[in-house]
């Protein structure tokens, strides 16, 4: 459930009509509900309730600030992946503490600013890593806590480019391998070993994957303990889907994953992490675009809009179903008409859908993109020199610009003119 509504005809973003925000920002922009945002992290911190946990927003799903803070105040922790992400998590009042370091290449300097910023744990994704991790740590003196993610080889049934636990994936060390790894990760100096860590993909509409992957985490976790190291936590990773379709079965809930969870990893005894990005923010952002000409091709019918693929590039990228919504809703009784929805970007890729039912639209007519909030604007690029859109938040009553549209001149300004080019 979301806070994008209609009342009166006019899509709400909780209390506040789209087109007052479109009149004010201009299009097209990114719109966040706050009340969504925190009602999908509350309902994951609910499903785990009664074993000792942290949910860990996957803060590459939608990384502003203002969506870290609203999350941060609920008590989320962040799941980072970049030293960019762990300055943002820190700038949003994150405690090092409450912040999981994921990713494949970590490099030495990412790990000495984790280490000095203080970090609840890194989670290890290979033998050299944790070699590196190993030197900085005792090169400044500290120890750093670590799992070890272990790929174990599961078919997420998702998309091939957002699955990451099949053994072909580049995540994880095989999970046949861990117990060499976890005695690896024992003799060396500055790690101090603290659980195990899995992720098998993301979007998935199905529990069997996780459950999958999960009994091979439980039964891991024994062997680990009986080889005589301290397994106390278990970071589960992400990747519980969203209905972007609302025709379609929605994919399980939070309630009946965190069920599950309780089920398989229960008895163990262990800290359970989860860092869900998707589901937090996917359904709480739509996308505000603007008809720009209805276009007649010899057998179509083009919607030219003013957002594109560099602003939502899920549809070019994996094909992507986004609901496409008119902002306005149409009269009562008027046949919907069938459009391909394109941006203006020069490729043919920058294709939104294709013969989408929906409203008849005009020139300046407002749309929606649902389900846009997560890797929508985190995702977006300057290319062919659009500006980075603009995010809102609203929250009740209010919205605010979050990150205001740049100008032209800021965008060329960041270039600079070496010297014999000058004159
Ligand atoms: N943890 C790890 C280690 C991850 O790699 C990811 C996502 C997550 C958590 C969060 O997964 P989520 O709950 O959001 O499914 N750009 C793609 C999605 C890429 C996901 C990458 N990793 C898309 O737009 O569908």
């Amino acid at each position: 459930m979301d806070h994008f509504l209609y009342r009166d005809g006019v899509l709400h973003a909780e209390d506040v009509p789209v087109t007052e925000i479109a009149a004010a920002v201009g299009t097209p922009f990114y719109c966040y509900s706050t009340a969504t945002l925190e009602r999908h992290f509350r309902l994951f911190d609910d499903a785990l309730e009664g074993m000792d946990h942290l949910v860990c927003y996957a803060m590459k799903a939608a990384s502003n600030q203002a969506i870290l803070r609203t999350l941060a105040a609920l008590g989320a922790g962040m799941d980072v992946v970049s030293g960019g992400e762990y300055a943002r998590a820190k700038a949003a009042g994150v405690p090092g503490e409450r912040i999981v370091f994921s990713g494949v290449g970590k490099t030495e300097e990412e790990i000495a600013a984790a280490l000095s910023g203080g970090i609840r744990q890194f989670n290890v994704e290979s033998e050299p890593e944790m070699a590196a991790i190993s030197a900085v740590a005792s090169r400044l003196g500290r120890e750093a806590p670590i799992t070890i993610r272990v790929n174990p080889d599961v078919d997420a049934k998702t998309h091939a480019k957002i699955a990451t636990g099949k053994s072909e994936n580049k995540f994880g060390i095989p999970i046949s391998r861990a117990r060499d790894v976890y005695a690896l990760a024992a003799s060396l100096p500055g790690l101090k070993v603290v659980g195990i860590d899995v992720h098998i993909g993301s979007q998935l509409t199905q529990l069997a994957p996780f459950e999958a992957a999960y009994r091979k985490v439980a039964e891991l976790t024994e062997t680990l303990r009986a080889d005589g190291h301290d397994i106390k936590r278990l970071d589960l990773g992400g990747g519980l889907g969203i209905p972007y379709e609302r025709s379609n079965t929605a994919p399980p809930l939070p309630v009946e994953y965190g069920a599950m969870v309780k089920r398989e990893l229960g008895h163990l005894g262990c800290e359970i992490e989860i860092e869900p990005g998707r589901l937090i923010a996917g359904n709480a952002g739509i996308m505000v675009s603007k008809v720009i000409y209805v276009k007649s091709g010899e057998d179509r019918e083009f919607l030219i809009v003013d957002g594109a693929m560099n602003d939502l590039i899920r549809p070019a990228m994996y094909e992507a179903h986004h609901d496409i919504v008119p902002v306005v809703e149409a009269a009562p009784g008027q046949v919907p008409a069938t459009y391909d929805i394109v941006g203006p970007v020069c490729e043919s890729g920058d294709t939104f859908a294709k013969g989408r039912d929906i409203a008849k639209l005009e020139a300046d007519d407002l749309i929606a993109f649902r389900s846009a909030g997560a890797y929508g604007a985190v995702m977006a690029s300057e290319y062919n020199t659009r500006p980075l859109i603009p995010e809102v938040l609203v929250n009740g009553d209010q919205f605010a610009v979050i990150r205001r549209r740049p100008s032209y001149e800021e965008m060329i300004n960041r270039d600079s003119i070496p010297e014999w080019l000058e004159g």
